[in-house]
């Protein structure tokens, strides 16, 4: 029994050791790669002003937002273009699996979890959750309870999710694959509330004159630490470079600033 024991134990051993050389040769070729193909493939869902939202710019539909500015940031020090690949949250982390984008800036929160199978940057930004919810309801909830067999609206894939189900307890949670179906079923009733990030919740609600947000306050999850650049596993020499563009503009306070400026045109897009 020993023996088969430590049989499997050497061949996990094996397989650990051939894993990590594999994640090393694949590390400087991320790097590689995008430099040869003169292209960095972004991923991100744009529906998360002031990160990355859609506005008509000259006449035509155009994404920006801090994160874009941050991407471009990044092409500018890898001297590459940038493309970004538009999707639903729920499919930005699998994208860098399959090769559809080269690293994911969508205001993606860095989890121990999601750790296991992607790189993370360091973290760029933080921020509360907050509890939207139509103004007429406002004052029927002053204590999470109150949530308790309501319907809670999060986006799919995020840990807005996880948010639901450990804080509000009782109540039953809605995944949605954008936040404009979470907007938009508050609004119709279908749900009475959604949980997002603070931002995004007051910039929704600035162009939704029937949505408040709720006195009632979340908890920071304690399994998530901020927003962070994703990349895919391994490819250290490229988060290298990423994570010396993101240190240069939190110290000379760029990252803040894109978030104010995108904030504001966010709120002139209404
Ligand atoms: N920070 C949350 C998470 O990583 C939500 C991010 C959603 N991003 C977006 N662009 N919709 O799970």
């Amino acid at each position: 029994m020993k023996k088969i024991a430590l049989g499997i134990i050497g061949l996990a051993t094996v397989a650990t050791l051939a894993a990590c050389g594999n994640a090393n040769a694949s590390s400087s070729s991320q790097l590689d790669k995008v430099k040869k193909a003169g292209v960095l493939k972004v991923a991100l869902s744009p529906d998360y002003p002031p990160f990355e939202f859609q506005m008509i710019k000259n006449g035509k539909n155009a994404i920006v937002g801090s994160d874009v500015d941050l991407a471009n940031a990044i092409g500018k020090k890898l001297g590459v273009k940038v493309q970004i690949e538009s999707m639903d949250f729920n499919n930005v982390l699998a994208s860098l699996t399959t090769g559809k984008a080269d690293i994911a800036i969508s205001g993606i929160s860095k989890t121990p979890s999601r750790e296991k199978s992607v790189n993370f940057s360091n973290v760029y930004y933080s921020s509360d959750n907050y509890l939207v919810v139509k103004k007429s309801d406002l004052n029927k909830y002053t204590s999470l309870s109150d949530f308790k067999g309501k319907k809670i609206a999060a986006q799919k894939g995020s840990i807005q999710e996880g948010i639901v189900t450990s804080q509000l307890k009782g109540a039953a949670e809605i995944a949605l694959p954008q936040i404009g179906d979470e907007i938009n079923e508050i609004k119709g009733g279908q749900v009475q509330g959604a949980v997002i990030e603070e931002l995004i919740a007051k910039s929704y609600v600035a162009a939704n004159p029937d949505l408040a947000i709720s006195k009632v306050t979340l908890k920071m999850p304690k399994d998530s630490y901020g927003s962070a650049v994703a990349l895919p596993k391994g490819s250290s020499e490229l988060t290298k470079v990423v994570n010396s563009v993101i240190k240069e503009q939190l110290k000379n306070g760029q990252i803040d600033k894109d978030i104010q400026k995108n904030y504001a045109l966010s709120e002139a897009n209404k």
